[in-house]
């Protein structure tokens, strides 16, 4: 039931008790430009990109963390509005290595800026998320150069330890997405915030290397990210927006059927990111899941059966196969009963599946040897 209407922009928009201004504005087809909220996680307001007018109060107030009241009438978008914006932004660019922008301003800005990315899109100097940030994104929008303040020198390396994640601390703007994605998202709560004032960074355990802390690799952060601070390693470099196409399908892993987005170029995957929308996920995803794409390329991999005879592995078509199987199930069980074989079902495999196969042992073999891997 709702617990009254705030005006925005002049409308009246009605909104429940506890959601925030940007919550409704959200409901109600509105943009506010975040770059630290993360839906579903405690807002922070740390950012302030999401500020806007609200009549009577002193300053801008952030729309992510100021709950809806009755009668509040609220501007998203004003020049004061825009004024605050752009000048977070040019804070947010002059505090690390946010080289990407340096084209001007003008509203063709973001062409200038693929056309350039198309040819030079794979040089290492490049930022991997060219393309692909929302900080660079709300720069052109808002006409932020980048060049308004000093730039300040990075304080940090990258880490570069593990096979999996590129941490370029350079690139981060201490939005705390990441903290949240780990913390609230996936309860991990490998990573923090540590230190302070310009010292201020991500920690994970006392400062040390993801591959020494709590972290799963599960990459959540990664996918929370705005910039390009986090980085998958095996996608980097191997695409830009503008050349993928995603499709939706079911994670192969496992019987929970996380729901996940493949990017895909020209024929491969070059990437895999969580379907927000998708149920029982909602955009989580395990490490299986997020980073384990790439075995369907091995040149070891099996892509037909193989039976053995006479100490040697030859290859055999399915039919083959299955009725060599058949028949041995056949032939131990006419000589030794239905008890005399046992099933262990593939953990990778569709419920669906597993499910027919205690049918298959249970119904029709009249045993009850049957298992499934997961359980190990
Ligand atoms: S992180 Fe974003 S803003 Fe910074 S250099 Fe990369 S693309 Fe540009
Ligand atoms: S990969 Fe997962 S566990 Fe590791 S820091 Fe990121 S969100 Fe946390
Ligand atoms: S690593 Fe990315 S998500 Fe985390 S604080 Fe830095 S910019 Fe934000
Ligand atoms: S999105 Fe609201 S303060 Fe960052």
């Amino acid at each position: 039931m709702s617990d009254g209407t705030i005006l925005i922009n002049g409308t009246p928009h009605p909104f429940e008790p506890g959601q925030t201004i940007l919550e409704v504005a959200e409901a109600a087809g509105i943009a506010i430009p975040t770059l630290c909220h993360l839906k579903g996680t405690t807002p922070t307001g740390a950012c302030r990109l999401c500020v806007v007018e609200v009549k009577g109060a002193r300053n801008l107030l952030a729309a992510c963390s100021t709950p809806a009241e009755s009668t509040m009438e609220v501007t998203t978008d004003s020049p004061s509005v825009a004024r605050s914006r752009k000048m977070t932004l040019e804070l947010l660019l002059s505090s690390g290595n946010h080289d990407c922008l340096g084209i001007g301003t003008a509203k063709d800005a973001r062409g200038l800026f693929d056309a350039r990315a198309k040819t030079d899109g794979r040089s290492d100097h490049l930022c991997p998320s060219w393309g692909d940030c929302k900080l660079q994104d709300y720069a052109l929008e808002y006409g932020a150069t980048g060049t308004e303040y000093p730039r300040s020198t990075p304080t940090y390396p990258p880490e570069l330890d593990n096979p999996l994640i590129i941490r370029d601390f350079s690139r981060c703007i201490l939005c705390g997405r990441c903290v949240q994605a780990c913390n609230e998202v996936q309860v991990n709560e490998a990573i923090s915030h540590g230190y302070r004032g310009a010292e201020s960074k991500i920690v994970a355990l006392g400062d040390l290397p993801l591959s020494q802390s709590a972290c799963v690799f599960c990459g959540e952060c990664i996918q929370a990210c705005p910039t390009g601070a986090l980085v998958g390693k095996k996608s980097k470099g191997k695409w830009r927006p503008w050349d993928v196409t995603t499709i939706r399908t079911t994670c192969p892993y496992c019987g929970v059927g996380c729901q996940q987005t493949l990017h895909v170029k020209e024929g491969r995957i070059v990437k895999v990111t969580g379907d927000k929308e998708g149920l029982p996920n909602k955009g989580r995803l395990c490490v299986k899941g997020r980073f384990g794409y790439d075995f369907i390329y091995s040149e070891e991999r099996l892509t037909t059966p193989l039976i053995r005879g006479n100490g040697e592995l030859r290859e055999a078509s399915w039919d083959e196969a299955l009725d060599l199987v058949a028949d041995k199930l056949k032939t131990i069980m006419d000589e030794s009963g239905p008890d005399a074989v046992a099933g262990v079902s593939c953990a990778r495999s569709i419920n669906e599946d597993s499910y027919q196969m205690q049918k298959l042992f249970r119904a029709v073999f009249k045993t009850n040897n049957i298992d499934h891997c997961a359980r190990t």
